[in-house]
């Protein structure tokens, strides 16, 4: 939460203390700069033992609860019908009001099911915006994306409060000339991912669910992400400040036919499951989930997550809980805007999102204006953010690059896991880096994987412009880490 100080400034409060600690280590300047070398700058590629702040991803990352650590003691360790199952069942049931759960040991694992199931080729799959993972089993099953954003969402500075909002003229337009049968189904995205965290409004949604009803579309909703985007419903849309998070989470199920999320993110754990209220959908899912991800009462999942997930998602219908990452996360992106540093605005969830086109906007743009920001962060400060930009594409067919919309950085900030004083460490990292950007070069790939490059993908810097960032570095710094 934010809480008013003596001064009327507004300061971000962590509503939660810290009874376990892992300690950090931060190599000096001169080792960073080795390990990126090592890593093929590749933020990907670098050992977490050798990150001080890691701010790749909130996947799987988030701090756990005494509560949760607690449930974990009593998990009901059985193949077939544990009572595990019933105990995550039954909250994700109070949650969300859907009686029928399917578990998968991650929200990909989703994604192969659902996509599996209903895409088919010479198909479309209209939805927000895309996410990586989403777009790749979509495909394969032979169905293509549609990303039918609002054009404004894809705008990096705008006070634009629901940017992940689909343009609800374009959704119908592009049903009336496919024809309702040629669409799989129609995905929305909650805080949607790679335009910088950004929520949906829950006007939106029924806009949307009302179309999809009229044509008899399913509406899918990927809730991954959904907890940042309760706290923007609640304080940015008019008409629900003053609902509870659990009306609004109700609300916005009620709309949708599927649910399937990441408890990697949501919850607090590591999980996640299809939702729906309908058995036919439940009946024509539910023998991937036994092919894939193993027997239906736990899907993938160690019992012991399991648990910490039914605990978990209570948790997130905590106001106060819910708060803490996007307020968070609105404080550094404060700090940036008044230092000047490009960010995406308005602060979403999920992370600050630097905008490396840009912040690098000397580059050419096939020297990964992202990735060398990320390099040279890493550098700078021992902080692993992770790429979002350029280097995410894979190629096309003919080998070409393919330009993303946005070159952007993202500083992933997991749930409840680090203090002020880290975020302000960070934020001074980067403000360094702005006044020296000039320093930074760019990249080339040595190894280039032709499919999600950007896991594994190897470069190297165009210069020697690592050596003069740590020159400089030296300078500003003396013997500082
Ligand atoms: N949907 C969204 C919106 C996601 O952000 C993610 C993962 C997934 C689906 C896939 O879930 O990782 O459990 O298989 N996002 C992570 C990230 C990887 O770093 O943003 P998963």
């Amino acid at each position: 939460m934010t809480i008013r100080l003596t001064t009327d400034e507004f300061l971000p409060l962590e509503m939660h203390k810290v009874r376990i600690v892992q300690k950090l280590n931060l190599p000096p300047v001169e080792e960073r700069r080795k390990n990126m070398e090592e890593a093929g700058y590749n933020t990907f590629l670098l050992q977490n033992r050798d990150v001080f702040l890691d701010m790749l991803t909130d996947s799987g990352v988030n701090a756990m609860s005494d509560k949760q650590q607690a449930a974990m003691f009593i998990a009901d360790d059985a193949y077939a019908g544990s009572e595990t199952f019933n105990r995550l069942k039954a909250s994700l049931v109070d949650v969300f009001h859907k009686d029928l759960y399917l578990p998968a040991h991650q929200g990909r694992a989703c994604e192969n099911i659902i996509a599996s199931t209903y895409c088919k080729p010479g198909q479309f799959t209209p939805m927000n915006y895309h996410f990586t993972t989403t777009k790749a089993h979509i495909e394969l099953n032979g169905s293509k994306v549609v990303e039918l954003i609002d054009e404004r969402g894809i705008e990096v500075t705008s006070d634009l409060p629901f940017k992940g909002n689909m343009d609800i003229e374009k959704l119908n337009d592009f049903i009336e000339e496919k024809g309702a049968d040629k669409i799989a189904f129609v995905r929305m995205e909650a805080g949607t991912n790679l335009i910088g965290g950004q929520p949906f409004s829950l006007q939106n949604l029924h806009d949307v669910a009302d179309i999809c009803q009229k044509k008899g579309i399913k509406l899918v909703l990927d809730a991954s992400l959904l907890q940042d985007n309760l706290h923007f419903i609640k304080t940015r849309e008019k008409k629900y400040k003053n609902a509870s998070i659990r009306e609004i989470t109700a609300e916005i199920s009620s709309l949708c036919d599927i649910i399937y999320f990441s408890a990697r993110k949501l919850g607090f754990a590591k999980g996640g499951g299809i939702l729906t209220n309908s058995r036919k959908m439940f009946n024509e899912m539910r023998e991937l989930v036994t092919l894939y991800e193993g027997f239906l009462t736990y899907g993938g999942m160690s019992v012991r997550e399991m648990e910490a997930i039914a605990v978990g998602l209570q948790e997130t219908m905590d106001e106060q809980f819910v708060e803490q990452g996007p307020v968070f996360i609105q404080y550094m992106v404060d700090e940036f805007v008044k230092r000047g540093i490009p960010v995406v605005t308005p602060a979403g969830g999920l992370g600050v999102h630097i905008d490396a086109m840009q912040f690098l906007d000397h580059l050419p743009r096939e020297q990964y204006r992202s990735g060398s920001l990320a390099a040279a962060l890493y550098i700078a400060g021992g902080i692993r953010g992770m790429e979002r930009g350029t280097m995410s594409e894979d190629r096309d067919e003919e080998g070409n690059e393919v330009l993303s919309n946005m070159e952007l950085l993202r500083l992933a900030v997991p749930r409840r896991v680090y203090t002020l004083s880290q975020l302000k460490y960070a934020i001074d990292r980067v403000c360094w880096l702005y006044e020296n950007r000039k320093l930074i070069g760019g990249l080339r790939f040595v190894e280039e994987p032709s499919t999600l490059r950007f896991f594994f993908g190897r470069l190297e810097a165009t210069s020697d412009w690592p050596d003069q960032l740590v020159k400089k570095f030296r300078e500003d710094f003396g013997d500082s880490l």
